[in-house]
């Protein structure tokens, strides 16, 4: 059967993504992913210059695959970047999506422009960070204005590289943002980043156990909200969606793409080891095989096709 996706005419083994800033920190840990399974990876969200993160402990398991973090988005600037992305090219042939945040707009289009001459893939906006100039430094990922702003300017710095606009659950509608970032020019969506922010106590001592003290949740809690979020998006926009948000097996994957996601990010579920990339594959060609269906694309959105419509 044939399992490479139908997506923005990349070339693309399997639709299972590694996710932003999970295992990516290095050339070499992207590269794992690739040669374990994934069909593309996302490398971690570079700034343009060095950007500190929050003090640990960042990342707390809380079971069940689930975790809190908030380790806050550390990156070394573009220069790491460079290296980062020239270590996975010796090493993997993978089709690479980059990452970037900022703090501001004119950031942005800088950030923007320098990755773009490190010729990833595609370029992965997340505008799950706070915008600094905003009065309430409220994330350009909340607002229509402010996400059709990036995604602008953004697709202007970086010419024919495909860009995805990687948006929050944490906004009023998230399908008007979708839609905004279509109507500003993005090839695609990704959907969704963390949940949250949430909270966790130590109960002996009555304190917050992250230092940021609340952080986004993610793994196989925040499913049904991805699930949600990917289903509505597909309704409202025509450009493909790469739908992340706590799939751990094959089901997870097909349900994933049935509710419209064209390729499936996996961020929580590779925290201990790339090796669930080749197992999920296997885990969708067997299903199916097993159902009869022979190419992978059949399967996107194919809720919607249904009689039974919600
Ligand atoms: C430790 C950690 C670091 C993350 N770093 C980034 C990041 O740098 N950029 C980004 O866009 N998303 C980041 N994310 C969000 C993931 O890419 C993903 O959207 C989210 O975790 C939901 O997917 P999952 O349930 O499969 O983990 C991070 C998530 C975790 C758990």
């Amino acid at each position: 059967m044939n399992i490479s996706p139908d997506f923005l005419e990349l070339r693309i083994a399997n639709p299972l993504i590694l996710a932003s800033g999970i295992l990516g920190t290095t050339g070499a840990s992207l590269a794992a992913a690739a040669k374990n399974g994934a069909g593309a990876v996302t490398s971690k969200s570079a700034w343009l210059n060095r950007h500190d993160g929050h003090p640990n402990p960042t990342v707390l398991d809380l079971g069940g695959g689930n975790l809190l973090n908030a380790v806050g988005l550390p990156h070394g600037g573009i220069e790491e970047a460079r290296t980062e992305f020239e270590n996975f090219r010796k090493l993997s042939e993978a089709p690479l999506f980059a990452s970037i945040a900022a703090n501001n707009f004119e950031e942005f289009g800088e950030t923007a422009k320098a990755v773009a001459e490190l010729k990833p893939d595609l370029i992965e906006l997340n505008i799950s960070c706070p915008n600094v100039e905003d009065e309430f430094g409220k994330p350009f990922a909340c607002s229509v204005q402010d996400a059709t702003k990036a995604t602008r300017i953004v697709k202007k710095a970086i010419g024919k590289i495909p860009l995805s606009i990687k948006l929050s659950p944490n906004v009023e509608n998230i399908v008007e943002i979708a839609r905004a970032a279509e109507a500003a020019g993005a090839d695609a969506i990704t959907a969704i980043n963390t949940v949250g922010p949430g909270m966790a106590i130590d109960i002996e001592i009555a304190e917050p156990i992250l230092a940021n003290r609340v952080g986004g949740l993610s793994g196989p809690a925040i499913r049904p909200l991805a699930i949600r979020a990917v289903f509505e998006i597909f309704k409202a926009v025509k450009i493909p969606i790469i739908g992340t948000g706590g799939i751990s097996n094959g089901r997870d994957a097909i349900e994933m793409m049935e509710a419209g996601a064209s390729l499936v990010g996996i961020g929580s579920a590779a925290k201990n080891g790339t090796e669930i990339f080749r197992k999920i594959a296997a885990e969708i060609e067997k299903w199916c095989e097993s159902h009869g269906i022979s190419e992978i694309s059949d399967l996107i959105g194919k809720t919607h096709k249904t009689k039974i419509q919600v």
